[in-house]
């Protein structure tokens, strides 16, 4: 049997040889995560898709992250190790749904989490992901009504820290990050009150995250509700003995990695993405010898997504 070493080894002569580059994100398996050419949030590996030579990226995540990158660089070919690789919260709108809900707020802008299908985004007027969610908000005129979807807790954030009230949610959630509930958060800040506590927007606890910080249930600097890109920065530079965290548990080593003297430990450890996790080693070998599953996004789709994403990299960039 092969070595995680000679696993490795292949895997990156695989991608040499076929001028590709292996993009992950922040969820994938430990040996995912080591093997690619560069890990990180849904954002920044957007980015990377569009910046990136090399004439393929094979990517590790799921389905609606490689049809951004398709969006994002059409002469490349995307590759996703496992085509069913979904996305829960991604499953919770369609075209349709968002065509019409607009019909009736025709004044609206529509803005849409990434976390969507590159047929929902071609719908919608700017993109977002956890990172620059209140950036993008904060860049649409105040007086213009927003539609914000799919997911209600990232919604729920980003109104609270915006202050603007005339942002409608859509009432979608991912499973995993809904699973993670207050209650949990406030019993785990309460057993280790030292903690430092980082949530994703995501979750089911990001308002009471808030809430706790709000309060003075737990001291205001200790909590941070940040993107999985964000919590990487939080945790490189934290002097806190313990960091308690709330999203899905792939995170925890890029934290790990990132800082030996902290621990990091998981709010709720069963908060697993079962999408995430069938990119395995095996998938990926199995991907880079036979050039598979290719990604295709239909041109007058990828056309139209292409304006509500490219929109989104341009802020704050
Ligand atoms: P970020 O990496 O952008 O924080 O996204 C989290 C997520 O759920 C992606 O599936
Ligand atoms: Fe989708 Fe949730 Fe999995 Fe992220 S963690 S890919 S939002 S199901």
């Amino acid at each position: 049997a092969q070595t995680r070493q000679e696993w490795a080894a292949e895997v990156r002569r695989l991608a040499a040889e076929r001028d590709a580059v292996i993009l992950a994100h922040n969820y994938q398996r430990p040996e995912i995560q080591d093997v690619a050419h560069f890990t990180g949030d849904s954002l920044a590996l957007s980015r990377l898709a569009a910046e990136v030579e090399a004439s393929t990226i094979v990517f590790c995540g799921v389905h609606f992250m490689a049809e951004t990158a398709k969006i994002l660089s059409p002469e490349k070919t995307i590759l996703l190790p496992e085509p069913k690789a979904g996305c829960s919260l991604a499953d919770t709108v369609t075209a349709d749904d968002v065509r019409a809900w607009r019909g009736e707020h025709p004044d609206a802008v529509v803005v849409a989490y990434v976390n969507t299908t590159a047929a929902v985004k071609a719908e919608t007027d700017v993109c977002c992901t956890s990172s620059n969610a209140a950036d993008v908000i904060r860049s649409i005129p105040e007086d213009r009504e927003i539609l914000f979807l799919p997911d209600q807790f990232l919604g729920a954030h980003v109104k609270r820290v915006t202050g603007r009230d005339n942002i409608r949610i859509w009432m979608g959630e991912c499973h995993v990050h809904a699973g993670i509930d207050g209650h949990t958060l406030r019993a785990r800040a309460e057993a280790e009150p030292d903690a430092e506590l980082y949530v994703h927007p995501e979750c089911g606890c990001a308002t009471s995250a808030l809430y706790l910080a709000t309060s003075g249930a737990v001291p205001e600097e200790r909590v941070k509700v940040l993107s999985t890109g964000g919590m990487l920065s939080a945790a490189e530079q934290t002097t806190a003995n313990k960091v308690l965290v709330a999203t899905e548990t792939g995170m925890l080593h890029q934290l790990r990695a990132a800082n030996h003297t902290t621990v990091f430990e998981p709010v709720n450890a069963r908060a697993e993405c079962h999408y995430m996790k069938m990119i395995t080693a095996d998938k990926l070998l199995w991907a880079l010898r036979n050039g598979t599953t290719e990604i295709h996004v239909p041109k007058e789709i990828a056309a139209r997504a292409r304006q509500s994403v490219e929109r989104m990299v341009a802020i704050g960039s």
